[in-house]
């Protein structure tokens, strides 16, 4: 009878679609990525006695393998830190604008934006950041030889990774795509179908390569002159010289307080910090705990913070070599709480009426997010991308990975929407060996002076968003980290003047109260909004991951 019993509840518990509330509990250390190959790889690292900035290079090149998506060589990425003595910083390896790149280099001759040119093939493609940012990381904090770390992430890419049901409707709905900006059939249009295994020896002789001669084999070897004699001949620009010139750097975090948390988050040329500070510092006075989770005045006060922080993003943001950004302003709490003081529950306010493009959200989750915590209490949150989809879907068959279309992030023309539909000015335009703007957040919060949270997520312009969420889920109401990462999540970015829902996510009340008072809602052509990957530290010391279920995203640790 006992035995039925057990025998009911675990058919119950299978069929049951909900997605779990709990997340891996683990004892010390724990990785959690896009791909169960990539965490693996990572926590094994750390089981060997590699530290956290270990496990990113191990994670961040298996991403690139299993996960061609978003993992990359061929892109860029933001990594911020926290020792475990609290020291603090961030690491910037984001693309960069070629040096015979121009302002005006995606516009037509009556100067209108030639659609597809900052998005598709060659063109589209900045100076790729990912290698140089692996190695600078793990040359300051790495405690393992490189060797050891890449070892894995090779013989993962000779085996070779199995299709999941997933990634089989993502290559259906890219292909036409691949064919469009490639010459030549590539590894990935071959009609692969769920359980396939698909092996990547050309990026194995890549990773080979790179083991053996480190970071210059990317910028100055043999691969630097294979991508810029491919890229060129593809009718690009990035030169050998353009690899050369490449170099990661070390920024300052992003700081501020909420409530007694304490974040740390991605600075300039990311958005990321600087708005969800804003954003943070805006609602603080509201007291969120006093109202319903997402409920119809909890949705209006951050949609009023987010209007207000997204408008401040198009005009005074940029990369911080180029631009000056009043930070010390922008992040302070008297200016983003003076600024929600014309707020009322009773009248939205209105996004000023920039005429602004149709969106195209589909493509949602083309970034990737990992965040480690190892056995010695070192925390990283990274963030990673190519950008689009596969980026700029230009497949170099002889280093086998795709290249980035991040020059779609600088502000082509201003007014003129990107991909996200965010709307650029002056301090985004393009310049020679300028970083473009970005909105990854990856991030690290601490309570009472102790690591608390790390977190992050892909997502486009909704990135920063989501991780607000999923922060605000765990400290406003109590939830675990998997119950805060499913939850139903949305955004409001100041143009388009709408509020964007996960579609079938929020109650139907609260839906029509919010259109009563004036909100436009997009839950029809929402997407996704985020995939987060995000670690807790529970009260017992113990860490509970979050691995966002609208991906393959998987933690592991132990
Ligand atoms: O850096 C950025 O903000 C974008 N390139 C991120 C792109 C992204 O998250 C794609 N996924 N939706």
């Amino acid at each position: 009878m006992k035995l039925q019993k057990l025998l009911f509840i675990f058919i119950i518990l299978f069929n049951c679609k909900s997605q779990p509330e709990i997340g891996l509990i683990t004892e010390k250390a724990m990785v959690v990525s896009a791909r169960k190959e990539a965490s693996k790889i990572g926590s094994e690292i750390l089981k060997k006695g590699g530290n956290a900035f270990d496990a990113m290079a191990a994670t961040e090149l298996a991403l690139a393998v299993a996960y061609p998506y978003a993992g990359n060589l061929g892109g860029g990425g933001f990594m911020v830190y926290r020792k475990n003595d609290g020291e603090i910083g961030a690491l910037d390896y984001r693309e960069k604008a070629p040096l015979s790149s121009t302002k005006d280099m995606f516009l037509d001759s009556l100067g209108n934006v030639i659609k597809g040119k900052s998005t598709l093939g060659a063109m589209a493609v900045g100076v790729p950041g990912t290698i140089a940012g692996v190695f600078e990381s793990h040359k300051r904090f790495g405690s393992l030889p490189i060797e050891e770390i890449l070892q894995p992430v090779i013989e993962l890419a000779k085996k070779g990774v199995i299709v999941t049901d997933k990634q089989q409707k993502r290559l259906e709905k890219h292909t036409p795509n691949f064919r469009k900006a490639n010459k030549k059939t590539i590894l990935l249009d071959n009609n692969w179908k769920k359980g396939d295994t698909i092996k990547y020896l050309s990026l194995a002789e890549t990773l080979t390569r790179i083991q053996k001669n480190g970071r210059d084999e990317f910028y100055k070897g043999e691969t630097a002159k294979v991508l810029a004699k491919f890229l060129q001949d593809n009718g690009g620009i990035i030169t050998e010289e353009d690899l050369a010139k490449y170099e990661a750097k070390w920024r300052t975090p992003v700081v501020f307080n909420y409530d007694d948390l304490k974040i740390i988050s991605m600075a300039p040329p990311s958005s990321g910090g600087v708005c969800l500070s804003q954003i943070m510092n805006g609602i603080e006075t509201f007291n969120l705990e006093q109202y319903e989770h997402n409920s119809t005045k909890y949705i209006q006060i951050i949609t009023e913070a987010e209007r207000r922080a997204y408008a401040d993003r198009s005009y005074y943001l940029g990369d911080p070599d180029f631009v000056s950004i009043p930070l010390k302003e922008l992040t302070s709490k008297e200016y983003s709480q003076e600024r929600m003081k014309n707020f009322s529950f009773e009248n939205p306010t209105s996004s000023n009426s920039i005429s602004h493009g149709s969106i195209d959200f589909v493509e949602s989750n083309e970034t990737t997010h990992y965040s480690i915590v190892d056995q010695f209490g070192n925390a990283v949150s990274v963030t990673t991308t190519i950008n689009g989809a596969y980026g700029s879907k230009l497949y170099c068959p002889e280093l086998g990975f795709f290249l980035n279309n991040e020059m779609d992030d600088f502000s082509s023309k201003p007014g003129t929407p990107n991909m996200f539909g965010l709307i650029g000015a002056e301090a985004n335009k393009i310049e020679p060996e300028k970083r473009m703007l970005s909105s990854m957040t990856p991030t690290i919060v601490e309570k009472n002076g102790k690591l608390f949270m790390v977190v992050g997520t892909p997502g486009g312009s909704t990135i920063i968003t989501s991780v607000l969420q999923t922060i605000l889920n765990v400290h406003e109401f109590d939830m675990g980290m998997q119950e805060a990462v499913n939850k139903p999540r949305f955004h409001h970015q100041w143009l388009p003047d709408d509020i964007k829902m996960e579609p079938n996510g929020f109650d139907t009340k609260v839906k029509k109260q919010l259109q009563a008072l004036g909100y436009k809602l997009d839950e029809t052509n929402s997407p996704v909004i985020g995939k987060v990957d995000a670690i807790l530290v529970l009260p017992n010391g113990k860490l509970e991951g979050g691995a966002d279920h609208r991906g393959d995203d998987t933690a592991i640790g132990f």
